[in-house]
């Protein structure tokens, strides 16, 4: 029921060996003959011979297909693999890399609200900039005019973002939203613990990003309640539809496959799971909420703009461990135990990008005992009828394959 009976297993399997060591000791002195060797040794040679097969196949796959299938193949044969042991960081001995050249060298706060700028600042990011406690800071692009200013916003521009020398730098296409990541790093280096990943067309509902989201997690301003989790009885749901919970059953997020976007039941029940490691927060918007290219132009039936609302009376919904939701980069909470996760792919289109980093960063969450949640509403973005291109989203129905 709670997430730490999954994570839990292995370990009862690791003090089973201790015993059945002890009991070979004491037993009998072996005969030591072929065949004996053979049949004392059948569940080693098994899966000695199991382990060449499966190397093999590896390096078949590897060699003779594309990675989207080898994706495929890892992602099916995940639950038979024992847990990796991993790397020791000693992170007193990393150093920290300072800011020594852009003006905000010396400036830090925790909450940062990181946004990709196109245009001229719309009206929903001078909202933004309004909102208490929290430092907007608006990443450029190739397209970005190059007067683009606001008030109270940190912008960098493509040249700032030139002078921070980051190494992902060399990795980023000029023209894309994705140039976000050197924003996650900017504000981690300036004392981030909280970044909420905005879109400069949303609206934060009541201007109060505490309003829904668990801006706390810890200490005092921490709500200490369990939280409302979708069960796990089935171990086939990899994947559910969160708007479902939320009051939207005909409408699905951006991500969702679009194979699970006929099951549209209400949940027959939900468990529970301790709050405090929800530290990915994932927001629905009102008005055009993060749907596909698929859902905008098959139920747009005239040239009206998208207003749907979802129910803010319904409770947030966690995801239990096997469980996965679409996460953006719209309107989202990410918490510092999580930034590791922020960093968006490059190699994909741009519109699969933050998806595919949603979902493996889920899945890593999981080995830290941290979960995503979905929050009742939290903004509200416009549909501004602008082109909604499907070869941007190409890589999320044609090349990803969910295990
Ligand atoms: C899960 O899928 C397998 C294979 O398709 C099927 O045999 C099994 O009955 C399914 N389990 C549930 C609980 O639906």
């Amino acid at each position: 029921m709670l997430v730490q009976d999954r994570a839990a297993k292995p370990k009862s399997q690791i003090r089973d060996l201790p015993t059945q060591q002890q009991i070979r000791r004491f037993s009998e002195p072996k005969n030591l003959d072929f065949t004996s060797w053979v049949s004392e040794n059948v569940s080693r040679i098994v899966v000695f011979f199991l382990f060449i097969v499966t190397a093999a196949s590896f390096l078949f796959l590897y060699n003779t297909t594309d990675t989207a299938s080898l994706l495929c193949f890892q992602s099916q044969s995940t639950q038979s693999l024992q847990p990796l042991a991993r790397p020791q960081i000693k992170w007193s001995s990393i150093q920290v890399l300072p800011d020594k050249t852009s003006p905000y060298a010396s400036f830090l706060t925790e909450r940062w609200i990181v946004v990709s700028v196109t245009k001229y600042p719309t009206e929903e990011l001078k909202g933004l900039v309004k909102i208490r406690g929290w430092q907007v800071l608006a990443v450029g692009n190739s397209a970005t005019p190059k007067d683009w200013s606001l008030k109270g916003a940190i912008f960098l521009s493509l040249d700032a973002q030139a002078e921070l020398g980051y190494r992902v730098l060399d990795h980023l296409p000029y023209d894309s939203f994705v140039r976000k990541s050197v924003g996650y790093l900017f504000a981690i280096q300036h004392g981030a613990k909280k970044i909420y990943d905005a879109d400069d067309r949303g609206e934060v509902i009541g201007g109060d990003l505490g309003k829904h989201f668990d801006v706390e997690l810890v200490g005092e301003d921490a709500k200490q309640e369990p939280v409302l989790q979708y069960s796990h009885e089935n171990p086939n749901r990899t994947v559910v539809n969160p708007y479902i919970h939320f009051g939207q059953r005909s409408v699905w997020p951006r991500g969702l496959p679009l194979e699970n976007v006929g099951e549209i039941n209400h949940e027959e029940y939900y468990t529970e799971v301790f709050g405090g490691k929800q530290f990915i927060q994932q927001g629905v918007s009102n008005g055009l909420p993060d749907v596909d290219s698929v859902f905008y132009f098959t139920r747009k039936t005239t040239l009206e703009a998208f207003d749907i609302r979802f129910d803010e009376h319904a409770p947030k919904v966690a995801l239990p461990q096997g469980v996965m939701v679409p996460v953006n980069s719209f309107n989202t909470l990410y918490h510092s135990p999580a930034f590791w996760g922020l960093m968006l792919p490059v190699s994909v289109s741009s519109m699969a990008s933050d998806v595919l980093r949603g979902y493996w960063g889920q899945r890593l969450l999981w080995e830290l005992g941290g979960y995503v949640a979905v929050y009742p509403p939290t903004a509200h973005r416009f549909d501004r009828i602008e082109a909604y291109p499907f070869a941007e989203e190409k890589d999320l129905h044609v090349n990803l394959c969910y295990g």
